[in-house]
């Protein structure tokens, strides 16, 4: 059979690891045979990061933002340990994190699902994604401990005028108080991303904030959304796309009673806490998919979950493994499915459907890595190791391209 061949280039970003590991072999039995790509290669294991003094995540980045499609292997990110067993210069930042901020993108999670793992909340039907505004809040905030009776003050100063001063709380004893912010800018792109994104996927928005308790900072954010939301409305009505604003509670309230199926925009610290009991509700961090997506419309993907350092220690030492490979296979899909899409090649995208149809078939037809065992409702399932997963899931891919 020919190759399909695709258009431009996609920018893959090499890991660590197990998922390193497993991503070589998804690239080899399930990509590679089907796909006539020019990929641009990045290797960001972290003995590269550290020989290139980190450059390596940078190019990368810039890579995806010049070619509009890039995947991503999960990567370690050094802490003190991490810098003693590879014997790092120092503590490089996380790449994604890095990534990012170069992107200036948002990060959307998004469950894959399957007919026999049930997701814990009755009625959810289908996968509900989240964004999470990863900016500011209480993420940049600054503390204080206050110790004894004194006036805590919020004074801003313009750089030409004269400063507004509004008091905290006048403490008569012991207490805390921190001041944070965010920039109409992040809020901004972090709209047009959800936008962006609901548009191209057809799903509807739900926002959300606390806006009758904090009517300036959250009330800001609830105007950015509604503005994008109205700036966007031609084409949102063409895609029969709704925006849906609530206040967290209800929204809280709603989501568990929803079908599923929305893209559900949250705050930092909202998104934070609801994006695992998403994924928590959805079933195994190998199930969550993951894709950063800029305001311009240009993507990473990749599994959400990390490189699996217990199973690889396990690996090292010849011993079986048993490492959920859907969310890693689902990376390489998203990504050749949006190129395809990008490029005007229905071929590519196509493949990448057969590709994602192989592998729901073989974990609803009873294969699974045993992550899967607890909460699937096939009787007598069979747990399989991590490369019998794989040659089952290109089995079944191979016939779907006959
Ligand atoms: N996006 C990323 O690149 C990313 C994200 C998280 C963690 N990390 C890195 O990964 C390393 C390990 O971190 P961690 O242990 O906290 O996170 P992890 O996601 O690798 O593992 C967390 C837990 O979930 C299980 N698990 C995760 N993915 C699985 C899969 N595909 N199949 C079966 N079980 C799976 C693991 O066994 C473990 O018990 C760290 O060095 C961390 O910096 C990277």
């Amino acid at each position: 059979m020919a190759k399909i061949t695709v258009k431009t280039p996609i920018v893959e970003m090499d890991g660590d690891e197990m998922a390193r590991v497993m991503w070589q072999r998804i690239k080899e039995q399930l990509i590679l045979p089907y796909l006539d790509v020019d990929i641009k290669y990045y290797d960001l294991a972290v003995t590269n990061r550290d020989a290139t003094d980190d450059q390596v995540t940078v190019d990368a980045a810039k890579a995806t933002l010049e070619y509009g499609v890039g995947v991503k292997c999960a990567t370690i990110t050094p802490n003190e340990d991490r810098v003693k067993e590879f014997h790092l210069k120092r503590e490089w930042p996380s790449p994604n994190g890095t990534i990012r901020s170069i992107m200036d993108g948002t990060v959307f999670r998004r469950p894959i699902t399957m007919q026999n793992i049930p997701p814990a909340v009755r009625a959810w039907k289908r996968p509900i994604t989240i964004a999470r505004h990863a900016f500011g809040d209480i993420y940049r905030d600054q503390e204080l401990v206050v110790s004894q009776p004194g006036k805590v003050e919020l004074v801003y100063t313009p750089q030409d005028g004269a400063p507004q001063r509004l008091v905290v709380n006048d403490f008569q004893g012991g207490g805390v108080a921190m001041g944070m912010f965010n920039l109409d800018s992040s809020i901004q792109s972090f709209a047009r991303a959800c936008f962006t994104y609901a548009i191209g996927e057809k799903v509807n928005v739900w926002f959300n904030t606390k806006d009758t308790i904090s009517k300036k900072y959250h009330a800001r954010f609830r105007d950015i959304f509604q503005a994008e939301a109205d700036a966007r409305k031609a084409v949102l009505d063409a895609a029969g796309i709704t925006y849906s604003y609530y206040l967290i509670d209800d929204a809280v309230a709603q989501v568990m009673k929803s079908e599923g199926g929305q893209l559900w925009a949250c705050m930092n610290y909202d998104g934070d806490v609801m994006s695992d009991m998403v994924a928590a509700g959805f079933g195994s961090l190998g199930l969550m998919s993951s894709v950063l997506v800029n305001p311009d419309g240009k993507y990473e993907y990749e599994a959400a979950h990390g490189t699996v350092t217990r199973h690889f220690r396990r690996h090292q030492r010849g011993e079986e493994t048993s490492t959920n490979s859907v969310a890693s296979i689902f990376a390489w899909t998203g990504a050749i499915g949006k190129r395809g899409e990008l490029d005007g090649t229905p071929e590519v995208t196509a493949f990448a459907r057969r590709l994602e149809e192989a592998v729901v078939e073989t974990i609803e037809g009873g294969v699974m890595t045993r992550d899967l065992l607890a909460l699937t409702t096939t009787e007598n399932p069979r747990g399989v190791d991590t490369w019998t997963f794989l040659n089952a899931v290109a089995e079944t891919l191979q016939e779907k391209m006959k």
